[in-house]
């Protein structure tokens, strides 16, 4: 699968007023992205951006990301397993249905 030019959005969480206690960082979300960026690296997926945003405002779905260009939403990823999920299927060029924020 070519991954050139996808760009993941991880919410961290912080909101415009500066408070970093959102939905996401309630449920462990934003301490997922070391584990993200090393899986994508351990993958040799080199060419796969990460980025932590504010608030996506899907918080009842949280923690949540997003991956460009394609604009696949994730929700409930509160694991490395789900993470692996996710990546197993970018790798082959599909959706994971199972976090899929329809
Ligand atoms: S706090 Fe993550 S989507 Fe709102």
């Amino acid at each position: 699968m070519n991954t050139e030019g996808k760009h993941i959005f991880v919410c961290a969480s912080f909101r415009a007023n500066g408070s970093p206690q959102g939905t996401c960082d309630k449920k462990g979300g934003p301490a997922l992205v070391q584990y993200l960026q090393e899986e994508l690296s351990d993958r040799g997926l080199d060419d796969v951006l990460v980025s932590t945003t504010s608030c996506l405002k899907v918080c009842d779905r949280g923690p949540a990301m997003v991956i460009y260009p394609d604009a696949t939403w994730y929700g409930g990823i509160e694991s490395e397993d789900d993470i692996d999920a996710i990546l197993d299927c970018l790798e082959k060029g599909e959706v994971d249905q199972d976090h899929l924020i329809s």
